[in-house]
């Protein structure tokens, strides 16, 4: 069945904006867990606005939710979609993201962190809230102003249930180990979203998507080169390679490079400005 009549409570802007993000959530390569419970997610809302037009009994909708994964996964692309979905679903008014660290929350001073967490939450009213490395709040230990912003926030989200959504992201690691340690936070974030590391194949399609979208080709050698580097670059330190990241920042290298062996060239076509050589990566200098 087409799951259109779920939809009806929504006016047909809204629905129309909603497949939209489907549509580009969908379009992230790889991601499949992460994709189904977003589905999850969105439907579960969908279906007790719908119980909520026919007056049945509804489950309060607690979204808050904790994102493991390790750099680059893809954590803040698919906040950014999810919040916006919500708007659309009529669970959030703005649907803007408010992306934080540690240091937006924590502030030097005594007294002084309290307020500092309020204005951040103030900001992130009808939207998200984004809270990277979230585990770095617990870094002292009970005398750091950390706690004072993790309680802070608690506090928060029991008063304002429906007015705004947390999310609490951070490397696998430290993620758990921090939450272990917080177990009344734990319990206030129903839903955990893994993003698994990408596999090479998937990152060779990242960095594919990345480059068409700016328009640029790779020749059949230089596709072979950047399938090399890919491997390459995961050789390092498991926790710091950058997933996506570091092939974004690939992808960027790789189009300075093309444009420093073009920039002398006096005229140049079409093709010439498009096509990508093996000798535009990094360490392959003619
Ligand atoms: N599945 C994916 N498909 C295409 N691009 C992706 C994907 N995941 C991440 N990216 C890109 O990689 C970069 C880093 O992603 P980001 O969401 O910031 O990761 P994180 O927040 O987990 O560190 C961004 O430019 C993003 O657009
Ligand atoms: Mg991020």
């Amino acid at each position: 069945m087409s799951n259109a009549s779920v939809f009806q409570g929504l006016e047909a802007h809204q629905r129309e904006r909603l497949q939209q993000l489907q549509q580009e959530l969908d379009s992230l390569v790889g991601l499949q867990s992460v994709k189904r419970v977003i589905r999850e997610v969105q439907a579960f809302a969908l279906i007790q606005k719908y119980r909520q037009t026919l007056q049945l009994t509804c489950e309060p909708m607690v979204l808050h939710t904790i994102f493991i994964g390790n750099p680059g996964t893809g954590k803040t692309t698919v906040a950014r979609l999810f919040s916006q979905m919500l708007r659309e679903m009529g669970i959030l008014q703005k649907g803007h993201t408010v992306e934080v660290e540690r240091a937006d929350l924590v502030a030097e001073y005594i007294g002084q962190t309290a307020q500092k967490t309020r204005e951040v939450i103030k900001q992130a009213q009808g939207g998200l809230l984004f809270v990277d490395e979230a585990y770095s709040l617990a870094r002292g230990g009970e005398r750091d102003f950390g706690k004072e912003a993790i309680d802070t926030l608690v506090k928060a989200m029991e008063d304002q249930r429906d007015r705004f959504v947390v999310i609490l992201a951070g490397y696998p690691e430290p993620m758990n180990r921090f939450l272990e340690a917080n177990p009344g936070l734990r319990s206030r974030f129903p839903i955990t979203i893994e993003f698994p590391d990408y596999t090479d194949i998937e990152l060779y399609k990242i960095a594919l998507g990345m480059l068409e979208k700016r328009e640029y080709s790779l020749t059949a050698r230089a596709q072979q080169e950047l399938i090399r580097q890919i491997r390459r670059l995961r050789q390092g330190d498991p926790a710091t390679f950058g997933n996506a990241r570091a092939v974004r920042n690939l992808v960027e290298q790789v189009i300075r490079r093309q444009a420093v062996r073009l920039v002398g060239k006096r005229e140049l076509t079409k093709g010439e400005l498009t096509v990508i050589y093996p000798v535009d990566f990094p360490g392959n200098d003619a």
